[in-house]
């Protein structure tokens, strides 16, 4: 670690909380990531629990995004990205060089911020996963795709129309198309990058409800910028922010504390928390 960095010990409160996940599916242990000399996330530790849903929430360039990504190796396809430290997924260590990224990928889905849907049918979004990665499904595939589609609340409005471009489809329609295609390959856990910062309050309801219903089967992780969102549906908060590089000024993003939601939204034990939550930061 660079001298430049040394503030940032003092300022990163990774405490220990006295009732984190007892039971993490994924646990990232001293995350330091990189864009190239860039030291955007600074010694994360955090453990994301099973069937819970996590919120990741913090002003702007702080890395909510950038350690999202590091679950799921989504930032291997960032050329300039590196990752120091650990993230372990049941266990093991995805960023051991025995590991596939893309199996990982298959078991962590990403649901991203712009509803994404393929240039293909309705259809071929939620069955071309299962396609392609030759899944063996209990059922047929299409009853494996409406199954999706229930589970992602859409169904009803696209039974009828399943062989119709998906860019037929509104914004929040697409966005319920991109989950419905992201648990098509049964993954274990979801990580959402801001999911309904597109959508209307009425689709980002349906979304909400969504998330609500598959953290049943699923370990979901959104980042969001919406904290009422994440009072309303998260179990646990981890709140980030970002401090200047005294050399470089670079903002380097650290976690300043994770708890459950009710102790970070009523009674934080930083000051930092307290100010973002009550708007006097951000
Ligand atoms: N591909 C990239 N190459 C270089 N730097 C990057 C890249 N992606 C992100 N960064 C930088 O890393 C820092 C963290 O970015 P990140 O996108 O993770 O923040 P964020 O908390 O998700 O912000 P926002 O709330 O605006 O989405 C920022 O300073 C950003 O400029
Ligand atoms: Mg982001």
């Amino acid at each position: 670690m660079s001298d430049a960095h040394a503030p940032l010990v003092e300022a990163s409160a990774t405490r220990t909380v006295p009732d984190a996940p007892l039971n993490p599916v994924i646990e990232a242990v001293d995350l330091n990531i990189y864009y190239g000399s860039f030291h955007a996330v600074y010694d994360v530790n955090l453990a994301y629990g099973k069937n819970e849903i996590t919120a990741m929430i913090g002003p702007s360039g702080c890395g909510k995004s950038t350690v999202l990504r590091c679950l799921n190796r989504m930032n291997d396809l960032v050329a300039s990205a590196r990752v120091e430290g650990t993230v372990t997924y049941h266990g093991i260590n995805i960023y051991d060089p025995k590991v596939d990224p893309i199996e990982v990928r298959r078991h962590i889905g990403m649901v991203f911020q712009k509803p994404n849907p393929f240039p293909k049918s309705i259809y071929d979004n939620v069955a071309y996963g299962p396609k392609v990665t030759g899944m063996k499904l209990e059922s047929s595939l299409d009853e494996h795709v409406e199954w999706c589609l229930r589970k992602a609340a859409l169904w009803d409005e696209v039974k009828d129309k399943l062989k119709e471009s998906a860019f037929s489809l509104s914004g929040g329609q697409q966005q319920r198309l991109c989950i419905a295609r992201a648990i098509a390959t049964k993954p274990d856990v979801i990580l959402m990058d801001e999911p309904c910062s597109a959508l209307d309050p009425i689709a980002t309801a349906a979304v909400e409800d969504l998330m609500v219903e598959l953290r049943n089967d699923y370990t979901i992780i959104i980042v969001t910028h919406n904290m009422q969102q994440a009072a309303r549906v998260s179990d646990r908060t981890a709140f980030f922010t970002a401090r200047p590089d005294e050399t470089t000024g670079n903002r380097t993003g650290l976690l300043v504390e994770f708890d459950k939601t009710t102790t970070i939204f009523s009674n934080p034990s930083d000051q930092r928390t307290e100010d973002y939550i009550s708007g006097r930061f951000g």
